[in-house]
C-alpha cells in the first residue's frame, strides 16, 4: 500500500470549511475540480479534502476559449450534480464572471450555489476590490474561498495566462490582497501562477491556509484541474501541471476497439444477449413479418 493509500484514503470525517481553515501549516490540502456526479465521486473516493466546481468546466467541459462565458445557471447545474457524487470532501462552486461585480449580485448568485446547487462554500477571483463581497457573503453564512494572482477572469487585462506577481512591486500587491480577503472573513485562498518566493511570503503573512496552483510545493495545500491531472484536455497543458495518467488516449483506444468489434459483429456477445425463454420459442418462431419494401 502506498502512503496515499494509508493517508487520505481512510478518513471518513466530512470535510467542512473550518475543517480547511484548521489545516493550515499542517497536513497538505489536497484539491480537486470537479464538474459533475461521476468525476466528483471518483475525486472524494480518492480522498481529496476539497472539491472545486470550477469555472474552468467553461473550458474542459464546454469547450470554451476561456472561462469567461459560463453562465451561474450552467454552474448551478454542474454544481448540483457534483455535489450528488461527494459524500465527505467539502464541495467549493465558483462564481462566474461579473456574477459577484456588487455586493448584491454576490449575495443572490452564491445563495443559488449553496440553495440550488448544493454547495458548502463558493469561491471568487479578486483580492482587494472584492473584500466587501466577501464581507457581506461570510456575514450571511456563507464561506468563502479567495482567488488571487492569475485570475482568469481578468485574462483580457492581464493580455493572456500569464504568471503574476513577478516583481517585488506586484508581490507587495499580493500579500494586500490575500490579507484583505482574510481580513474580509475569506476562509482560504487560491495563489495561481505566481514565483514560489511570493508564495511563500504570502502564505507566511495570513493565518488562513493557502492553496496553490503553479505557486511551488510551499503553499499549505494544491489544486489542479481534473481533466489535466488525468490527461483529459489537449488544447494545451500548463507549466504547472502533472498529467498522472494519460485517460484521454486510453479513452480513445477503447473507443477505437469498441468501434473495430461493431464492425466485425463480434460485440454484442453471447454474454451482453438476451434470450427468449425456451417455452415461448416455439410460439415466437411461428411469427411471421412482411418484408419491408425499401
Ligand atoms: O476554475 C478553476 O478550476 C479554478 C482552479 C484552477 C483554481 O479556479
Amino acid at each position: 500500500m502506498s502512503t496515499t493509500d494509508k493517508t487520505s484514503k481512510k478518513k471518513t470525517v466530512t470535510v467542512t470549511a473550518p475543517t480547511i481553515q484548521a489545516m493550515k501549516g499542517g497536513e497538505k490540502i489536497c484539491c480537486m475540480t470537479a464538474y459533475d456526479y461521476s468525476s466528483g465521486m471518483i475525486a472524494d473516493k480518492a480522498g481529496v479534502d476539497l472539491v472545486l466546481v470550477g469555472d474552468s468546466l467553461a473550458m474542459v467541459v464546454l469547450g470554451h476559449e476561456d472561462t469567461l462565458s459560463v453562465t451561474v445557471d450552467e454552474m448551478v447545474h454542474h454544481t448540483r450534480a457534483t455535489s450528488r457524487g461527494v459524500k465527505r470532501a467539502l464541495v467549493v462552486a465558483d462564481l462566474p464572471f461579473m456574477s459577484f461585480a456588487t455586493v448584491e449580485l454576490a449575495l443572490k448568485n452564491s445563495g443559488r450555489l449553496i440553495a440550488e446547487g448544493h454547495a458548502k462554500a463558493v469561491k471568487l477571483e479578486g483580492g482587494v476590490p472584492v473584500a466587501p463581497q466577501i464581507k457581506a457573503m461570510t456575514d450571511a453564512g456563507i464561506p468563502v474561498m479567495a482567488h488571487v494572482g492569475l485570475t482568469p477572469q481578468h485574462v483580457a487585462r492581464f493580455g493572456g495566462f500569464k504568471a503574476q506577481g513577478k516583481s517585488a512591486e506586484a508581490t507587495r500587491a499580493l500579500i494586500e490582497d490575500a490579507q484583505a480577503v482574510e481580513a474580509a472573513g475569506a476562509f482560504c485562498v487560491v495563489l495561481e501562477a505566481i514565483p514560489v518566493e511570493s508564495a511563500q511570503l504570502i502564505t507566511e503573512s495570513v493565518s488562513i491556509p493557502t492553496i496553490g496552483i503553479g505557486a511551488g510545493n510551499v503553499t499549505d495545500g494544491q489544486v489542479l484541474v481534473y481533466h489535466d491531472v488525468l490527461g483529459m484536455f489537449d488544447r494545451f497543458t500548463p507549466k504547472f501541471v502533472r498529467r498522472f495518467a494519460e485517460l484521454g488516449e486510453e479513452a480513445v483506444t477503447a473507443l477505437e476497439r469498441y468501434c473495430d468489434d461493431v464492425r466485425r459483429t463480434t460485440f454484442p456477445g453471447d454474454k451482453n444477449t438476451f434470450y427468449m425463454p425456451d417455452d415461448q420459442l416455439a410460439q415466437v418462431r411461428k411469427i411471421k413479418v412482411k418484408a419491408k419494401k425499401k
